[in-house]
């Protein structure tokens, strides 16, 4: 998707700000860039579009030298986030998503572009349609200002976003949202989302990959987990806190994935009551977890209701629950933590992007699985 070969920017011919830099992004990845002031990852953002040409090397974007693309088609094709976003003061949101989409290339007949399709943008970034589509930006928070941005980011249709400390200007509660919500946005669009960011804890909940930068240089380049297991010298030991805190950043760095029941106990909404008790007796849980033949997740079905249920040949979607607390694959299980301790939810469902049952988080597999990484079990 985005690849890099050689590609080193120098300033005044002696200033090398990236250094002979070899990278291959593949689509759908979450790829952050965490690095010191000044090391050279807001220059690396902005040559995938662009708007900073390199010194030597190519940056292919899908096969494409993109130096032989037209620089500004270019730029309107890939979403890019900046730390302010600038939005058009005279338009409103919906103005200013629609327009952004137009300078795309969206055309106002495309059938996509329709009323509809704004307010699911706006959804996606934790807006409601309703209450904000007519505003201008300036009554707008910061906050909200920063999710049209990204809305308007969105509307370009791209498979590939930029995103350059998009967060760090808000506050921490608006912050988390946000992140939150992009997490969820890359579950659902499997976009290919670069983002750069001096925060080690947001580079951790967000990234599938995480590239450490030191004075122009890729020191290290690996999965979160990798990063923190098995640092490649000093300066990653220390950037990431291995030292003393490692076991706590371990825990930082878990996802769902590693914490849940990979395979729960599931039954299909037709089977009959009597028999979906007996399952629950036989494999020894009270909860079973509803799902269609293809894996879809209906809901839950607990033995609480099943017993307070008066007609005995009832079927199990009679008594259903389907509006139970959900989670998202590759959330992290600080997330799972708060919805299942802090939160109202009994167990906890792991989906994708499509709605499909992944696995299971209880509040006994989450504590197992954080006694090992805490003690090192
Ligand atoms: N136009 C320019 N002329 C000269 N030097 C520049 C120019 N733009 C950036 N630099 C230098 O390039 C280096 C890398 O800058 P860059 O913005 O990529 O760093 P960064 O890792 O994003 O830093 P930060 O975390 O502070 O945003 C810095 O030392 C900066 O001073
Ligand atoms: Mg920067």
């Amino acid at each position: 998707m985005i690849e890099f070969r050689h590609v080193s920017k120098v300033y005044d011919k002696k200033t090398i700000v990236v250094d002979d830099i070899n990278l291959k992004i593949k689509k759908g990845e979450f790829v952050v860039f965490i690095g010191p002031s000044g090391s050279g990852k807001s220059t690396v953002l902005r040559m995938m579009d662009r708007t900073e040409r390199p010194s030597k090397g190519s940056v292919i974007i899908k096969g494409r030298d993109i130096s032989k693309i037209n620089g500004a088609e270019l730029k309107r094709s890939i979403g890019h986030v900046t730390q302010h976003t600038v939005l058009h003061p005279h338009l409103t949101v919906e103005g200013n998503i629609r327009k952004a989409a137009e300078l795309s290339g969206l055309k106002k007949q495309d059938r996509k572009y329709n009323n509809k399709w704004v307010k699911k943008l706006l959804k996606m970034v934790g807006m409601d349609p309703s209450r904000y589509m007519d505003r201008f930006p300036n009554q707008l928070s910061g906050g909200q200002q920063q999710r049209v941005g990204i809305a308007c980011e969105l509307a370009k249709d791209s498979d590939i976003l930029l995103m350059d400390e998009p967060f760090s200007a808000l506050d921490p509660a608006t912050r988390k949202n946000l992140q939150d919500d992009i997490k969820r946005l890359h579950d659902i669009t499997k976009k290919t989302i670069v983002l750069v960011t001096h925060d080690l804890n947001e580079a951790f909940r967000l990234g599938n990959r995480i590239i450490l930068m030191r004075q122009g240089r890729m020191v290290q380049d690996n999965s979160p987990d990798e990063l923190l297991k098995n640092p490649v010298n000093e300066f990653v030991r220390e950037f990431v806190g291995w030292g003393q805190n490692y076991p706590l950043n371990n825990a930082k760095a878990l996802t769902v994935e590693k914490v849940a029941i990979k395979a729960p106990i599931t039954v299909s909404p037709d089977m009959g009551l009597i028999r979906a008790r007996r399952k629950m007796q036989k494999m020894k849980v009270r909860t079973l977890v509803v799902v269609k033949e293809d894996e879809t997740l209906i809901g839950i079905a607990t033995a609480r209701d099943i017993k307070r249920y008066k007609d005995r040949l009832g079927t199990v979607s009679d008594i259903v629950q389907n509006n139970i607390p959900v989670i998202c694959e590759g959330s992290s299980a600080k997330a799972a933590f708060e919805a299942l301790f802090l939160g109202n939810a009994g167990i906890l469902p792991v989906i994708d992007g499509s709605n499909r049952l992944k696995g299971l988080i209880t509040k006994s597999s989450l504590a197992e699985k954080l006694h090992q990484v805490v003690w090192d079990c």
